[in-house]
């Protein structure tokens, strides 16, 4: 069970780092599935590190939205719904963690149920909807080394579909600098006054003849606040050894770090909501945002310790 600190650290930062809590051999044996999904010519094997190196070659890249391979970026999506997957991310210890922070009634995965990005992207060439069809993970998603790709600035956003609470799990040691997740420290707090809506957002939809406006809509104040965000806050990155996860809050900031080490980064990534969701997902987005979360972390106060900060890699 989290302690008190843990949950106030989570209140007040909008994400916490839990190290070791995933089965090893799970994660193992995820990673197998992982390379043993590539094409038999890929020419990428899994012990052999010089051949991890991105972006992906012409020939092994795939638009498939449940099994993308472009640039540096490897998205299983099939793997999501497996039993292994399932045991692994939703096993009872993490379960038991985001019942205690939710509170309610967690939603109940499926095994072996409906992959996202089982319906295609949500409009002609866009982005998978992670909304759809995710009867358990999002998936498992690898970052390849950049190699001598130039160093790009950090740039963070929240993500648009409806849930509570995320978690993304290492499957394997993955070293700073390593395209670790990143997150914005207290970005949930200052990001979330700026929406309409508690756990979703307005969308415009697809048109081909009127192509410049699709997908989801942003307030000017959370454009503003996105831009200082970038500016002036450090993110935290959530680099760790195989097991390790971390929890974040539907609202914090965050994004897929850049791999600028040798190390391929091997995470899984998995949302959790209550049976409530639906009920709350339109409600207003002004007021306490923690009113409909557990009493534990309702009634927990802002306060932690230095030295408990600086476990979660926070400067203070
Ligand atoms: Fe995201």
């Amino acid at each position: 069970m989290l302690s008190r600190e843990q949950i106030s650290f989570f209140k007040a930062n909008g994400y916490l780092l839990l190290p070791g809590v995933m089965d090893l051999d799970l994660c193992r044996r995820v990673r197998d599935a992982m390379w043993h999904s590539l094409p038999a010519s890929s020419g990428m094997c899994q012990d052999k590190a010089s051949t991890h190196v991105g972006p992906f070659s012409d020939h092994l890249e795939s638009a498939d939205s449940l099994h993308t391979r472009m640039g540096y970026r490897w998205l299983n999506r099939h793997l999501g719904v497996t039993e292994d997957v399932v045991n692994l991310v939703y096993s009872e210890t993490i379960c038991g963690l985001a019942q205690q922070l939710l509170g309610g009634q967690l939603r109940q995965v499926i095994s072996n149920g409906e992959p996202m990005g089982n319906r295609g992207p949500a409009w002609p060439g866009g982005p998978t909807d992670p909304a759809v069809g995710t009867a358990a993970a999002r998936g498992v998603y690898y970052t390849l080394p950049y190699g001598d790709k130039p160093r790009e600035p950090d740039a963070c956003h929240t993500d648009g579909h409806p849930f509570q609470l995320g978690v993304v799990g290492l499957l394997d040691d993955s070293p700073k600098d390593g395209g670790a997740f990143k997150v914005w420290p207290a970005s949930h707090r200052t990001l979330y006054p700026t929406f309409t809506l508690r756990y979703d957002q307005p969308r415009i939809p697809y048109y081909e003849h009127l192509p410049t406006a699709k997908g989801i809509v942003h307030s000017a104040e959370y454009l503003i606040e996105i831009e200082r965000l970038n500016a002036e806050v450090d993110p935290v990155e959530c680099w760790g050894r195989a097991g390790d996860i971390v929890f974040w809050h539907h609202r914090t900031a965050h994004m897929a770090g850049h791999n600028h080490t040798d190390v391929m980064r091997q995470a899984v990534l998995a949302d959790f909501w209550t049976e409530d969701l639906d009920r709350f997902r339109t409600t207003d987005a002004q007021g306490d945002m923690w009113r409909d979360w557990s009493d534990e972390v309702q009634s927990a106060a802002l306060e932690y310790s230095e030295a408990f900060a600086l476990t979660q890699r926070l400067a203070i």
